[in-house]
């Protein structure tokens, strides 16, 4: 059954259930590549799909019109989880003329896929399709430079590209047939592992987005917004700005239970001050879910052991990936266990630093195994901080 947005606008996308990892982020629940067919009396296809399921959009398209009756193929975004399947899709609709962003989308593609004849857009022109137009705004870095999203007045349809998305495998296609718990779950790891680091370019995008007040958010990937449109722009403004909550999250590894001692006893004190608390050992999450829990928590903690001089890999890997997703304005607490040397818990701090995080207390270091002692003045400094801010 074909599934329709609004008369004659269709998802033809492919629903990819199997996608567990996608660049550093682990998608539990597969994802979607949203591609949609406009027919009007011109018709347009936006966006194609991943290149292993390029058969998939075609036969959704072939299952609408014949695909030499498309014409226009539109690149909103050059990422290959959209375009990979544009070379097949440009075969398949020899009558379709190539429209994608200038100077970023063309040049992108034809990086890409060698040299490809396009119309070119930019923020402000309008594509008409008869009863209908697309009006193009370039929202560049959210999430590479040719993002681009098309706004449909007529039907008040944003097709937003990665904007609002999700890496949520369903049979269902709108956000008001799941449970909304779910897909504002998956929106903020999307958010929270895509995102982030262009904040500044998505109050820049909202700026322009929200005043059209859209009915419909029709994303790249995951379930398109009908019900929950307002809810999801709101919490992309909250994103966008970092606002935080008192909340805090507290991520460690540990060698033989010293530094998890350290991250109990921080657990407990920021309980103890109120707050709500999410302690999430390395060995037991991926580092795409604490991104999650960190998205609006004010206070993160970060403990490690020391190894041959070091952090432990995991810590390691997650300030990796955490600093280039760049959460600001954090009070940040580095601490863990060491032996001799001790400098896991100075090397997570100075990456706090480099975040441009406050850190009222030093980095909290305890020598081999912590006592009842060190635990309590470590405790009741963390709480003396809460209650200072
Ligand atoms: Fe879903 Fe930036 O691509």
């Amino acid at each position: 059954m074909n599934v329709q947005l609004a008369p004659g606008i269709y998802w033809v996308g492919a629903v990819d259930w199997d996608l567990r990892y996608f660049h550093g982020y682990i998608t539990q629940r597969g994802s979607s590549y949203n591609a949609y067919l406009i027919v009007d009396e011109k018709i347009a296809l936006i966006d194609t799909v991943k290149a292993p399921f390029a058969a998939t959009l075609l036969e959704n398209v072939a299952a609408i019109i014949p695909p030499d009756k498309v014409d226009y193929l539109i690149s909103l975004h050059v990422e290959m989880d959209h375009s990979g399947s544009l070379p097949f899709m440009l075969k398949a609709c020899p009558n379709a003329q190539l429209v994608t962003s200038a100077p970023a989308g063309i040049s992108g593609l034809t990086a890409h896929f060698g040299e490809l004849t396009a119309q070119t857009v930019k923020t402000g022109d309008v594509l008409n399709l008869g009863s209908r137009n697309l009006h193009f705004v370039q929202t560049p870095m959210l999430h590479w430079p040719d993002n681009t999203v098309a706004f449909m007045p007529e039907e008040g349809i944003l097709f937003s590209s990665d904007a609002f998305g999700q890496h949520y495998a369903s049979s269902m296609r709108f956000d008001d047939e799941v449970a909304p718990q779910k897909i504002f779950h998956e929106a903020a790891k999307y958010y929270a592992n895509i995102v982030m680091p262009f904040c500044q370019q998505t109050c820049k995008a909202l700026e322009v987005i929200a005043p059209l007040k859209p009915k419909i958010l029709a994303p790249a990937h995951g379930l398109i917004w009908r019900s929950l449109t307002e809810s999801i722009i709101s919490k992309y403004s909250d994103w966008g700005v970092q606002k935080l909550e008192d909340k805090a999250v507290v991520v460690y590894d540990t060698m033989w239970h010293s530094t998890e001692a350290m991250a109990q006893t921080i657990t407990q004190a920021f309980t103890d001050e109120g707050l709500e608390v999410e302690q999430m050992n390395l060995q037991a999450n991926h580092m795409s879910d604490v991104m999650v829990a960190l998205l609006a928590a004010k206070y993160i903690a970060i403990g490690s052991s020391t190894i041959n001089n070091q952090m432990l890999p995991s810590v390691a890997g997650f300030l990796a990936y955490m600093k280039g997703l760049t959460p600001r304005n954090r009070i940040g607490l580095a601490f863990g266990s060491y032996g001799w040397s001790g400098q896991s818990a100075t090397q997570i701090s100075e990456i706090m630093n480099g975040l441009g995080w406050a850190q009222p207390l030093p980095a909290q270091r305890i020598r081999y195994i912590p006592n009842k002692e060190s635990l309590a003045k470590l405790g009741e400094a963390v709480q003396s901080m809460v209650k200072k801010q």
